[in-house]
């Protein structure tokens, strides 16, 4: 039998399958004592990405590029899988642990930048900021259509009080917003630390204003947000989804702004993405960004400059910062 020592000189492939900042990814342009081959090559279809990463050691990745099973298993060579952002739901981490293969995200990095696109979807929201844009584009000078609220003295909810619902929360409470939250791990120190009623998910849904989720999408967090929570809230209620597509129903989402019940939401993720001819996207109450929570030059160039890091170093000493 032959075996193959890794040698220094030995070539490292690293394939960035989504596109990443080209400031982030500086630390493995300098690397001087691994033999990197950095191949930059974005925006496969999932035949020609598993054509394509056969020999590759390491694979960068953001949302876009789905990390099934079959990819996996296609990757002969793959020992490590980085992901350039927080959620790990594109990538099939138990196939990954079954060949032993590492799995890494960068979960500081784009906090501020999720929680700061949150705070301006709540305020478009309430102020209906899109939809008068649009009008006055198309030549309208309506004042009428677009009265809003304020947030000052309005309850948020937030549900996740992690990274970025933490964020959230200082900056809402900045708004002059009463907040409450619920998280599995929150204790009533935290909460008053923090200013934040600690709730349930009920009392959120039945008190809140403003309702905001940031938890990951999880077998438990899936659907989360349905018809039965819809039904214990406010009429009225305005619901923010800078998380993940899933977290809230979209049809019973769907269902409760045609009723009337849901005054408004505002999404950032869905189900499906590209989410281009959504339902959701028909109704006037719903404004939308394209997944754009953690697509600032900071969050972007962090989240890259945290991933390449952690490949160079799993490449000389065999561990990583987040495995
Ligand atoms: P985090 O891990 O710091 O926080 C998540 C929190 O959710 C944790 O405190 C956890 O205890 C809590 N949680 C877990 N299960 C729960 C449950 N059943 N009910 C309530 N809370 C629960 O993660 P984060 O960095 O704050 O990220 C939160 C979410 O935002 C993730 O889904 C992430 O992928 C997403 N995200 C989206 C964007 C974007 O571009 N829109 C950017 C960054 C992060
Ligand atoms: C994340 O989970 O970090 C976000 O979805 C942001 C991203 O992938 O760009």
């Amino acid at each position: 039998m032959v075996t193959k020592e890794t040698t220094a000189t030995d070539v490292i492939k690293v394939f960035i399958a989504d596109p990443l900042s080209e400031d982030g990814i500086y630390p493995l342009r300098e690397e001087k004592d691994l033999n990197l081959e950095i191949i930059i090559d974005t925006g496969n279809s999932k035949e020609e990405l598993i054509e394509k990463i056969k020999d590759v050691d390491a694979l960068i990745v953001r949302s876009a590029t789905k990390v099934t099973r079959e990819v996996i298993e296609a990757a002969k060579k793959l020992k490590l899988i980085g992901r350039a952002g927080v959620g790990v739901d594109n990538i099939d981490l138990q196939a990954a642990t079954e060949r032993g293969i590492i799995v890494v995200n960068a979960p500081d990095g784009n906090t501020n930048s999720a929680a700061e696109h949150t705070i301006a979807m709540m305020t478009s929201l309430a102020r209906h900021i899109p939809q008068a844009y649009l009008s006055l584009k198309n030549g309208k000078w309506d004042r009428k259509s677009f009265v809003g609220v304020e947030l000052k003295n309005k309850t948020l909810g937030i549900i996740g009080l992690g990274r970025i619902g933490t964020e959230v929360a200082y900056r809402a409470k900045g708004q002059r917003m009463n907040v409450m939250a619920y998280d599995p791990f929150l204790t009533e120190e935290r909460a008053q630390e923090l200013g934040v009623t600690k709730s349930t998910v009920d009392e959120i849904c039945k008190e809140a204003d403003f309702i905001t989720v940031h938890t990951p999408l999880l077998p438990e967090t899936k659907n989360m947000i349905n018809k039965e929570k819809f039904d214990l809230m406010k009429p009225g209620v305005r619901i923010i989804n800078c998380a993940r597509g899933g977290i809230i129903n979209e049809d019973d989402l769907y269902d409760a702004i045609v009723e009337g019940k849901v005054a408004g939401a505002a999404l950032d993720v869905f189900v499906e993405e590209p989410a281009v001819g959504h339902k959701l996207l028909d109704l006037p109450q719903v404004i939308a960004t394209p997944h754009l929570g953690a697509s600032t030059v900071e969050a972007q160039e962090s989240v890259a400059i945290d991933v390449s890091k952690d490949i160079i170093k799993y490449f000389k000493t065999g561990t990583v910062t987040n495995p």
